[in-house]
Parts: C-alpha cells; sequence; structure tokens
C-alpha cells in the first residue's frame, strides 16, 4: 500500500498538476514572450511609483503608497492587457487578496525546493483551466533582494515607524521575516491557450 501510494504522487504531480505536455515549443516560447512582457509592465509600473513615493517621504510614506496603490496599479494593468492577466502571489502574503490557490502553492513549493537545490528556474508554464477555458500559466520567481528588507526583513531591525504602518494596514501580515535571496513569491501570468495558437 505504501508503496503504490509513493509512486502514485510523483505521477499525479507532475503528470497532472504541473501539465504542459500538449504545448509545442512554438507556443511555449509564445508564452514566455508574453508572460515576461506582462510581467515587466506590472513591474515598471509597481517601481515606478514606489520610487516617486520613497522620494517623498521615504519608507512609512511608500508603505502608504503601496498599501493604497499596488492592488489598484495591478488592475491599471490588466485593463490594458486585456486578455491577458498578471498579478503577484505570495504563499506569505501581505494581502489577502494575493493568496495563492493550490496550483500556485505547488508552483511556489517547487521553486523553493529549486532554489535549495541551487537550480531556480527562470520561469515555469502550466496548463490549466479557467471559468472553462484552456489557459496556460506562466509563473515568474520574486526573490528578495536587500532594499526589500525596509518592509519585508527582520522586525527588529527594522524602522518603527514602518511596522506600525504596516501592522495598521495589515494586521494579518505574513510578508516579515525575510533574508536576501529568498523567494518572496511569484508573479503569475494567465495567457487564454488560443492566443497562443498560429494564425
Ligand atoms: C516601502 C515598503 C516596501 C518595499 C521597499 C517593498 N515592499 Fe513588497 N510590499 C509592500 C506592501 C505594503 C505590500 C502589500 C501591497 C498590497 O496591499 O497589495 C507588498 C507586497 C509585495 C508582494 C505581493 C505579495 C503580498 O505579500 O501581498 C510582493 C511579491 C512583494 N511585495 C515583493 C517585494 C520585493 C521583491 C521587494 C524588493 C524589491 C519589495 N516587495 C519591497 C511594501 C514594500
Amino acid at each position: 500500500m505504501k508503496r503504490s501510494l509513493s509512486l502514485l504522487i510523483p505521477v499525479f504531480f507532475f503528470g497532472c498538476v504541473l501539465s504542459q505536455k500538449s504545448l509545442t515549443e512554438t507556443e511555449k516560447d509564445r508564452a514566455v514572450r508574453i508572460g515576461d512582457a506582462a510581467v515587466m509592465k506590472l513591474m515598471r509600473e509597481l517601481k515606478t511609483n514606489l520610487g516617486m513615493a520613497l522620494k517623498e517621504g521615504g519608507f512609512p510614506k511608500a508603505i502608504d503608497f503601496c498599501a493604497d496603490k499596488a492592488q489598484k496599479l495591478t488592475q491599471k494593468v490588466n485593463r490594458e492587457l486585456v486578455v491577458v492577466k498578471v498579478k503577484r502571489v505570495s504563499d506569505r502574503y501581505r494581502n489577502p487578496t494575493d493568496k495563492p490557490d493550490t496550483l500556485d502553492l505547488k508552483v511556489i513549493n517547487y521553486f523553493k525546493e529549486k532554489l535549495r537545490e541551487g537550480k531556480l528556474p527562470p520561469y515555469y508554464i502550466v496548463e490549466s483551466e479557467k471559468n472553462g477555458e484552456r489557459v496556460v500559466i506562466y509563473y515568474k520567481p520574486i526573490r528578495v533582494a536587500p532594499f526589500c528588507l525596509n518592509c519585508h526583513g527582520d522586525p527588529a531591525r527594522m524602522n518603527p515607524e514602518v511596522l506600525r504602518v504596516l501592522k495598521e494596514r495589515y494586521p494579518n501580515d505574513k510578508a516579515l521575516g525575510y533574508r536576501p535571496g529568498d523567494l518572496r513569491g511569484v508573479f503569475k501570468v494567465v495567457i487564454p491557450e488560443k492566443e497562443l495558437k498560429e494564425g
């Protein structure tokens, strides 16, 4: 019994959940191109606005900015992208909107395992279904840089004003205590499969 179970789990994991079998190489290439473009667009939007808020009032001000604007900017980018959807997801989310679903969590755990082995891939593609439609999901890992620790680091070393604002805005914050290099989460880009077909 034990033996057959341990055989089943990997098959389920790779054969079913993280399936990308039916995609041709061209379709995979397209998914990567579309995924990267969406990630860049969201990243640029968030970075530019965070930079402006930091200049204006340092980290406490920038947190107010993130809390007010991160989701709105994400929605704006998605309106511009029209059919493709992009968002950030984390297993240790600060904003509950960024909570992962079962598939997200499997991919995050896969990235974490690869990171531990020193073999973190630049992205991962999975086929799935959303509202009855075939989709391809492009995931890109997000890692912690030293700069991020100002708002995601060890609370004992963080600015008390920053911590105060965070506590007020996010009473159930899970996104503290990171170290540089950690996996902070993923960009998730959902692409309708028909966007990848020829012609
Ligand atoms: C000025 C403070 C600040 C800095 C600096 C900062 N973050 Fe955040 N981060 C936040 C806030 C606030 C949120 C929640 C935004 C929201 O409500 O959508 C957040 C959310 C996120 C999320 C979305 C998942 C979640 O937990 O909701 C990711 C991923 C993330 N940050 C990664 C980073 C990375 C990587 C860096 C460094 C490059 C960074 N952050 C730097 C304040 C910051």
